[in-house]
């Protein structure tokens, strides 16, 4: 390990689905804190249309202070930093939210500087009301600009908690060709080498692969959970799977849910597979015979476990604890 150590920013917590919720929709809040989501957010951005801005807002600050929201984690989107939305949205969260508010999602993050433009409101209006508890940071990676500076981004401020990447924004931004929202494109392809006698293959990439490994990257240098954003086609079950279980493969620890239905399968799929836990445990129980015979790397079932072994198990043996203690 370097002698830098890199701190976990949260105490552990299941981050498998964050459900979204129009503010504009307070009717669907009390479903929302009923459901099997891990964490809900109360969207202020671009579910609610520029009209209804101020009732979203109001909305939202009474379903925190009324709405029994159980154990889930609770965060709100607020508008981003270029709309005068921005401030009177933390302002009336951090002042009129009450203690039951989790976190604030930055939507569009570009620069360090905007999260930490967001923390100092923040700050001051904590100040102000005396509130208890901190308020958490949650960030948006959905442009350009964010992607090229997100490892200032990620060290921005002492509140924040997770990076998130929003693939539909983050497309408009590049100015990349297509609409849809975190699935394939047909037209993202390679084709195989021509032989003989044989059909080129048309082979499909993955459009995302590399702003979300960056963003997991970024997020665990800097001690914050990454999460994966949303999967548009909420008819689509497969189509989320696919996508939701790379995602689970590659460090996020959950993913967006624009609709209830994505909800039960986020839960599943960033649950680690039984296989795999049932794996990480026998690695764990080898390598500590293995450490009591005073030796640093054995075999499992024919394969080579040693010391990073055991850190790979660990994470998998960890998030199963949490998710059994939830499921009593
Ligand atoms: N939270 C809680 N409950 C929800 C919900 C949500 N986000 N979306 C739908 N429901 C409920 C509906 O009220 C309905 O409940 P019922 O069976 O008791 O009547 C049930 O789930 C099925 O809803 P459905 O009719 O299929 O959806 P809809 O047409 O009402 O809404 C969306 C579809 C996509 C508009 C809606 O799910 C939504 O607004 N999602 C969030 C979008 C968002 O916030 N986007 C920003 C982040 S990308
Ligand atoms: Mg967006």
């Amino acid at each position: 390990m370097s002698f830098t150590q890199v701190q976990r920013k949260t105490p552990p917590r299941l981050y498998r689905s964050k459900l979204f919720v129009p503010g504009a929709r307070p009717q669907l809040f009390e479903k929302a804190a009923a459901g099997p989501a891990d964490v809900v957010c109360l969207d202020l951005e671009d579910a609610v249309a520029p009209a209804d801005k101020d009732k979203a807002r109001d909305n939202i600050v009474q379903g925190l202070n009324e709405v029994n929201w159980g154990e889930k984690l609770v965060t709100v989107r607020i508008n981003g930093l270029d709309t005068h939305f921005c401030y009177r949205d933390v302002l009336a969260l951090v002042e009129k939210g009450g203690e039951r508010l989790d976190a604030i999602m930055i939507p569009k993050v570009g620069t360090a500087a905007d999260v930490y433009a967001i923390d100092m409101l923040i700050t001051q209006a904590s100040a102000y009301v005396g509130r208890k508890k901190k308020v958490g940071l949650e960030v948006i990676i959905e442009t350009a600009m964010g992607l090229a500076n997100i490892d200032a981004i990620a060290a921005a401020s002492p509140r924040l908690e997770s990076l998130h990447f929003g693939s539909a924004d983050y497309a408009a931004s590049q100015g990349m060709r297509t609409t849809n929202i975190g699935g394939g494109n047909a037209d993202y392809v390679m084709l195989t080498d021509a032989e003989e006698g044989k059909a080129r293959a048309r082979h499909w990439n993955d459009l995302w692969h590399f702003p979300l490994f960056r963003m997991c990257q970024a997020a665990r240098a800097n001690g914050l959970v990454p999460i994966d954003g949303p999967f548009g086609d909420y008819s689509d079950a497969d189509g989320f799977r696919v996508q939701a279980s790379r995602t689970a493969i590659l460090g996020c620890e959950g993913k967006w849910a624009i609709h209830p239905n994505q909800v039960a399968l986020a839960n599943e799929i960033y649950t680690p597979p039984p296989k795999e836990v049932a794996r990480a445990e026998a690695i764990l129980v080898a390598m500590k015979e293995a450490q009591e015979k005073g030796l640093g790397a054995v075999a499992l079932n024919g394969v080579l476990v040693d010391a990073a072994s055991i850190r790979q198990a660990q994470v998998i043996v960890e998030q199963m604890a949490m998710i059994r203690e939830k499921a009593g």
